[in-house]
C-alpha cells in the first residue's frame, strides 16, 4: 500500500460532497433532493468520467449538510469551498473552473456566514427603436435593435420579450420576426381595450431612435419539432408569435397552415406580412363581428391527422374554444398562448391559505383579498412579474409541497399535474392548505 494512502493524505486531490438528502414533500426547509440534487450529482459524476478527471477526484453523495435553505449545496475539499448550483451549466462551470483549473466560481460561491441566496439579477437588454410602421386601428409594428446593429440573443419561434415601460410597468410581447434574422426583434402591438397600461404607454411614447429596456427572450409557446403537420390558429394581434413560427416552418419546408381570424381585413394585424410568410398556406376568417360567420372549429379540429399539432394564440374565447374542440386530440398535441385572461379567472372564489418560504423559514397567511405574489413581496422577498394575469410565466416559482389551485394559462396540463412550479400572481390554494415555495 502506498504511504500516501496509508497516511490518509493525498489519496484524492479533490473530494466533492453533494447533498442528496431527501425530506417529505412540504417540509418547511425543503431539501437538496427536492431541489434537484440527485440528478445533478449523477450528471456531475458522469461528466467527471467523460472528462477523465475521476482518477484523482472523488465525487460523493452525502446526507444533509445543514445548509438546506441554500440548496442544492456541495462542498469541495481540501479547501472546504461551498457552492450552490441549480443546473447542468452550473455543474459544467464548477468542473471546468474549480475542479480542473483551480479557479473559484464566484457566482455560485456560498460565504461562510451566508443564510439566504443572493437575488437572481436578470439580464436586461438595452435596445433602440429602429423602425415603426403604423396600421389602422391602433396597431404598430416595431423593430428594436442594438445601438451598434450587432446580433441580439437568439430566440425560438413562439418566444416573447418583456419591455420595461417608463411608468414602472413591464409587459410581454411576442417576437413576430424571423429568428434567423439576428440583428433585430420585431413586435406587433395593438392598443388594449380595456387598457392595462403597458401597451398604451408604448404606443403613446415610443418613437424611432428612443431607447428601450427589454428582458432576454423566453418561450412558453414552443413549436414541437417532431410534429408531422402544424395547424396554426390566430386571433387578431395573437398572430405575432405564429408569424415567427411561419418563418421557421416555411424555411424548413414543414407542413403548416395558418387560420387567421379577425373582424375584417382592416383589423387583421400585419396582414400583408402574414400573407407573404404563409402564401397559399393561409386561410382568412373575417366574421364582421358575428362569431357565427367565423372559423368553423368543429370541422377544422374534428379529425386530427397522424402527428398533427395545433397551436392557438389570441383572445381567451378563441383559445378556450380550440382547447374544447380539440379535447379529443392526443395528449401534448394542443398548444396555446392566450393574450387575455380567461373570463372566469376574476370570478373564482378566493380562500385563506398559508405559504412557507422554505429558504427563509417564513410562514405567511394569504388572505382572500391578496395574491400570493403580493404577500411574498410584503415580506420583503422580491419576485419578478409582468402581466400579473397568469399569462406570461414571469412570476413562476418552484413549489416543494402543498396542493395548489393553478389558475394560470402558462403551465401545461402535465406541468399542472406535477405541480413543480406555481404562478404566484394568480394561483392559490384551498382553505387550510400550506404551500411550500422554493424561495
Ligand atoms: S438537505 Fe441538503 S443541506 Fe440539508
Ligand atoms: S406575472 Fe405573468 S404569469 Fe405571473
Amino acid at each position: 500500500m502506498k504511504a500516501t494512502a496509508a497516511s490518509g493524505e493525498g489519496y484524492f486531490d479533490i473530494h466533492v460532497f453533494c447533498c442528496v438528502n431527501e425530506r417529505a414533500p412540504g417540509h418547511h426547509r425543503g431539501s437538496c433532493s427536492a431541489r434537484g440534487s440527485v440528478a445533478l450529482q449523477e450528471y456531475m459524476k458522469a461528466r467527471g468520467k467523460e472528462l477523465k478527471i475521476n482518477q484523482r477526484i472523488r465525487m460523493n453523495k452525502c446526507g444533509c449538510l445543514d445548509r438546506c435553505e441554500l440548496g442544492p449545496v456541495m462542498v469541495i475539499y481540501p479547501e472546504g469551498t461551498w457552492y450552490h448550483y441549480r443546473s447542468r451549466e452550473d455543474i459544467d462551470e464548477i468542473l471546468d473552473s474549480h475542479v480542473t483549473h483551480g479557479r473559484l466560481v464566484e457566482r455560485l460561491l456560498l460565504r461562510t456566514e451566508q443564510k439566504v441566496l443572493d437575488p437572481k439579477v436578470s439580464t436586461r437588454l438595452e435596445l433602440k427603436v429602429s423602425g415603426i410602421d403604423e396600421y389602422p386601428h391602433d396597431i404598430r409594428r416595431y423593430e428594436l435593435m442594438r445601438d451598434d446593429g450587432g446580433d441580439l440573443p437568439e430566440f425560438e419561434p413562439g418566444a416573447h420579450i418583456d419591455l420595461f415601460t417608463g411608468d414602472g410597468l413591464r409587459r410581454s410581447y411576442s417576437l413576430a420576426g424571423d429568428c434567423a434574422v439576428r440583428d433585430r426583434y420585431v413586435l406587433g402591438i395593438r392598443r388594449e381595450q380595456p387598457s392595462r397600461g403597458g401597451s398604451d404607454w408604448l404606443l403613446d411614447h415610443l418613437a424611432v431612435g428612443d431607447d428601450v429596456v427589454a428582458s432576454l427572450p423566453s418561450n412558453n409557446f414552443p413549436l414541437n419539432e417532431t410534429a408531422a403537420r402544424h395547424t396554426l390558429i390566430a386571433g387578431g394581434i395573437g398572430v405575432t408569435p405564429v408569424m415567427a413560427m411561419g418563418y421557421q416552418l416555411s424555411r424548413q419546408g414543414m407542413d403548416c397552415h395558418l387560420h387567421f381570424c379577425a373582424p375584417d381585413e382592416a383589423r387583421a394585424p400585419l396582414l400583408e406580412e402574414v400573407q407573404s410568410i404563409f402564401g397559399d398556406n393561409l386561410t382568412l376568417h373575417f366574421d364582421n363581428g358575428d362569431p357565427a360567420q367565423g372559423i368553423d372549429l368543429d370541422r377544422l379540429l374534428e379529425n386530427p391527422s397522424e402527428g398533427e399539432h395545433v397551436y392557438v394564440c389570441g383572445p381567451a374565447g378563441l383559445v378556450g374554444s380550440v382547447r374544447e374542440k380539440a379535447a379529443h386530440w392526443p395528449a401534448g398535441t394542443v398548444h396555446w398562448e392566450p393574450f387575455t385572461p380567461e373570463a372566469d379567472q376574476a370570478t373564482q372564489r378566493n380562500e385563506v391559505f398559508e405559504v412557507v418560504l422554505s429558504r427563509r423559514n417564513l410562514r405567511l397567511e394569504v388572505p382572500t383579498d391578496k395574491t400570493l405574489l403580493e404577500v411574498v413581496r410584503e415580506a420583503g422577498v422580491e419576485i419578478e412579474s409582468s402581466c400579473e394575469d397568469g399569462l406570461c410565466g414571469c412570476c413562476r416559482i418552484g413549489l416543494l409541497g402543498g396542493v395548489p389551485e393553478h389558475r394560470d394559462l402558462v403551465l401545461t396540463d402535465a406541468e399542472k399535474a406535477s405541480s413543480a412550479d406555481i404562478m404566484t400572481c394568480v394561483s392559490r390554494a384551498k382553505a387550510g392548505e400550506v404551500l411550500v415555495l422554493d424561495i
